[in-house]
């Protein structure tokens, strides 16, 4: 009987909410009678519907769906009627609002297709420069980007991403970043970092004089951890990008910076993602990591949503790690920076274990090094702490990413639990049986 309730936010009409609307969507069984049994609750309560639709449900073959709007001066009396429908009919209800009010839980994607929706949403067009970016005077470079920004724009899931053939020009920039930034790497970066690199070259063009395509990176990426690369746009909002980490989806540039100064960028762009990102993305333990921070952002009110992302910053961009007795870099802010990189691991800043608490309040530069970075002990352990503080978000679901659909489970109802405790059930049969074999 219990849908997927929040399946149906494909519904959400911003002219509703304009109206001061609120609007639910509820189940039936297909029977007669029960849609009226259902108008009769609320005309007990003297609230007048304005608009009703229904359709058959996708989930469950016998059972119908109805959407509809009322008044929200009327909300007062939903919580009563939403307990009679679920109770007494049977039915599976779920309140549609982006209105900040109690409970009201913002929207999230559910499938990996509908991560398509964030290319319509990107806060600034690639094309769009700051005056102090140093191709911001350059018409061709302007043109370049926008012509990156429309791939992005166009890409929807499960398409190759397209392959873009590299200027001369961009070649150079590349090359110089990537034969410098080399040459930090067995001092500076993390186990990881230098257990991958050789493997992107031997596999993904990783080369001084190519410029490695986004597509190629990315099935290599699937086949490591389930990793995929996505192209976008121009800058999502944390909730967006943070989202598509749970589906094990990185949002990646694809331009790359301005000729003119090849050691600097105000923003990420391919040097960054490829030679900072990426590598990590192909380790098990930071995939899960990452993975973590995403699937705790979804439906998370708007300050744990800022919190996440302070805690993504001083992890997955400027992340510092304990190796043996030494301190390496892992995150990507660092291993895209020939001058970062080596001051991260100087005297010069301040370093503090890593502790979800304090680090996810802390504030930050974007324009200069950091002041202060954050030391984990391992992916594993950071992944623990983010796991325990995604319990401290109020929201009233668990939710897990199923990878053979690629949805988000909601785990909210006793249907959902019990077909997580087979599939656990049948894990542990896979591991006594393992277990057995080798003894
Ligand atoms: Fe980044």
């Amino acid at each position: 009987m219990n849908g997927d309730p929040f399946q149906e936010t494909m519904y959400i009409e911003e002219n509703a909410y304009k109206n001061d609307m609120v609007s639910l969507i509820f189940s039936l069984k297909e029977k007669v009678g029960a849609l009226a049994k259902v108008l009769r609750i609320f005309e007990e309560k003297g609230i007048n519907l304005t608009h009703i639709e229904s359709r058959p449900s996708r989930v469950n073959k016998n059972e119908y769906e109805f959407f509809i709007n009322l008044h929200s001066k009327n909300t007062p009396a939903l919580e009563e009627i939403t307990k009679t429908l679920r109770n007494e009919i049977g039915a599976t209800v779920h309140e549609l609002s982006r209105k900040k009010k109690k409970d009201a839980v913002p929207w999230f994607p559910r499938t990996i297709q509908e991560l398509d929706r964030f290319a319509n949403q990107i806060l600034s067009y690639g094309a769009e420069l700051d005056a102090d970016h140093p191709g911001f005077k350059d018409p061709v470079y302007r043109v370049r980007r926008k012509e990156f920004a429309d791939i992005a724009y166009n890409y929807r899931h499960g398409q190759p991403i397209p392959k873009v053939t590299y200027t001369e020009e961009e070649k150079k920039t590349w090359s110089i970043v990537f034969k410098e930034l080399k040459t930090l790497y067995p001092t500076y970066a993390c186990y990881e970092h230098n257990h991958v690199f050789p493997l992107l070259e031997k596999y993904c063009g990783y080369r001084e004089d190519n410029i490695p395509q986004l597509e190629d990176v990315s099935r290599f990426l699937q086949s490591c951890t389930g990793f995929r690369l996505r192209p976008v746009a121009g800058l999502l909002s944390s909730r967006d990008f943070l989202a598509g980490l749970a589906f094990r989806v990185f949002h990646s540039t694809q331009y790359i910076r301005h000729g003119s100064r090849p050691m600097y960028t105000p923003e990420p762009d391919v040097c960054h993602e490829l030679l900072g990102h990426v590598p990590l993305f192909a380790d098990l333990s930071f995939a899960q990591f990452s993975q973590e921070i995403g699937l705790a952002s979804l439906g998370a009110p708007d300050e744990y949503i800022e919190k996440l992302a302070t805690v993504y910053w001083f992890t997955v961009e400027f992340g510092l790690c304990k190796e043996d007795d030494a301190i390496k870099a892992y995150g990507a802010g660092l291993l895209s920076s020939y001058g970062e990189l080596q001051y991260c691991l100087s005297d010069k800043p301040e370093i503090q274990p890593l502790n979800l608490e304090k680090t996810a309040s802390q504030k930050y530069p974007v324009t200069e090094f950091q002041p202060i970075y954050y030391v984990a002990e391992s992916f594993k352990n950071a992944k623990e702490k983010v796991r325990k503080f995604a319990s401290t978000i109020p929201r009233p679901f668990s939710v897990r990413y199923n990878p053979y659909t690629q949805r988000i489970e909601v785990l909210d109802n006793a249907k959902q639990l019990k077909n997580l405790a087979e599939s656990i059930s049948s894990e542990i049969g896979t591991l006594c049986s393992a277990l057995k074999k080798i003894e």
